[in-house]
């Protein structure tokens, strides 16, 4: 029997009145929440990584909103245009990942349909976008376990579990519910330089859950691969362009790779939300580019010769032509191209 249902943890919490945010900063050796009151404040937690994980950052600019709403008088006349400096505040707290931009845009749909309370109206909207997504994660993690093969170990990118979302996770909602069905019995996690999101945070909730897990450098992923140790490479995404091109941690791209010479399947996980059929291909994806001091230092002490410079871009693109499977909450894309992305898309308008 193994505990892999728990998935207790929720980074991404609404008082009703504020909002808390888990510090991940502080993960895995403190557990601290943060209270945070204002839109400018939750746009600074964003961009200082103390939430993150594209449909956490998602969920948590749309509960921005709601705080930049509340702040405001009841009687005011124009809300989309006294809500848009927060807006933009919060659009610009990171760039990669497609689902701030998409929650933003639901928030500014409800301020368009109009509403007696709209306060209120936005507070039920991202409620609903969380909610949501926790169900998306759940949907997903059948559909993404049902590929796995008996038994085996997987590999894993980053974090994508319920720190990085509404809860249960994308990549590691399919881990979860793969373990939990008996079809894999391993986890590898790399360790994901150089916030180390694979160590301090997917590590922890595999350990929290019963479910074995071993980190591995980023560069023993070939090792592993070579000596047959995993079947599947399983990762989320920031962004999925409209033919399959798909933005994740730097990184994902090497593992795509790599995959693909060893004969090992490479799955994304992500629920639609994360994907940008107004971007054409990969190379319209914005890719964040962060301080070097993150890839000099670790855990604030330096690890690099003074003197030494850094490029640090947070993520990559993977072609479309390595992924074996995109999960979605909406079905499986197998071999994504861009034709059968809009058919995905597309019975989404439908439905
Ligand atoms: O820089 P981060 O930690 O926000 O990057 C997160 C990732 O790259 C995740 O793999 C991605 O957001 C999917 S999370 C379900």
């Amino acid at each position: 029997m193994n505990n892999a249902t728990h998935d207790t943890v929720r980074a991404v919490q609404w008082s009703g009145n504020h909002l808390r945010l888990l510090d991940q900063r502080l993960l895995p050796a403190e557990t601290v929440y943060l209270d945070i009151r204002d839109a400018g404040a939750v746009a600074e937690a964003i961009r200082d990584m103390v939430v993150r994980g594209a449909p956490a950052i998602g969920i948590t600019a749309a509960y921005g909103v709601v705080l930049a709403a509340r702040a405001l008088p009841a009687d005011t006349a124009d809300w989309p245009a006294a809500l848009e400096p927060d807006m933009q505040r919060l659009a610009a707290a990171r760039p990669t990942a497609v689902n701030l931009f998409w929650a933003l845009a639901r928030m500014r749909g409800v301020l368009e349909a109009g509403a007696t309370d709209v306060p209120a109206a936005l507070e039920e909207e991202a409620r609903r976008i969380h909610d949501e997504d926790l169900a998306a994660n759940r949907r997903m993690g059948e559909l993404g376990a049902a590929l796995l093969g008996g038994s085996d170990a997987v590999l894993t990118h980053c974090n994508t579990g319920s720190l990085a979302t509404g809860g249960y996770g994308t990549a590691l909602g399919v881990i979860r519910s793969a373990f939990e069905n008996n079809r894999i019995s391993r986890v590898y996690a790399d360790e994901t330089r150089p916030w180390l999101q694979g160590s301090r945070l997917t590590a922890w909730e595999l350990v929290q859950d019963g479910i074995p897990v071993d980190l591995v450098c980023e560069g023993a992923a070939a090792s592993l691969m070579r000596q047959g140790r995993v079947s599947w490479v399983v990762v989320g995404a920031d962004r999925i362009a409209a033919n399959g091109d798909t933005a994740n941690k730097i990184g994902t791209y090497a593992l795509a790779v790599l995959a693909r010479h060893h004969g090992v399947r490479f799955m994304v996980v992500a629920p639609t939300s994360t994907i940008d059929m107004d971007t054409p291909d990969g190379a319209g994806i914005p890719i964040e580019e962060r301080p070097p001091a993150e890839v000099l230092s670790l855990a604030g002490h330096p690890v690099a010769a003074d003197g030494a410079g850094a490029w640090n871009p947070a993520f990559d693109v993977t072609p479309a032509d390595l992924i074996d499977a995109i999960v979605t909450e909406r079905g499986v894309v197998e071999r994504p191209d861009r034709g059968k992305m809009e058919t995905l898309m597309g019975r989404m308008k439908d439905e």
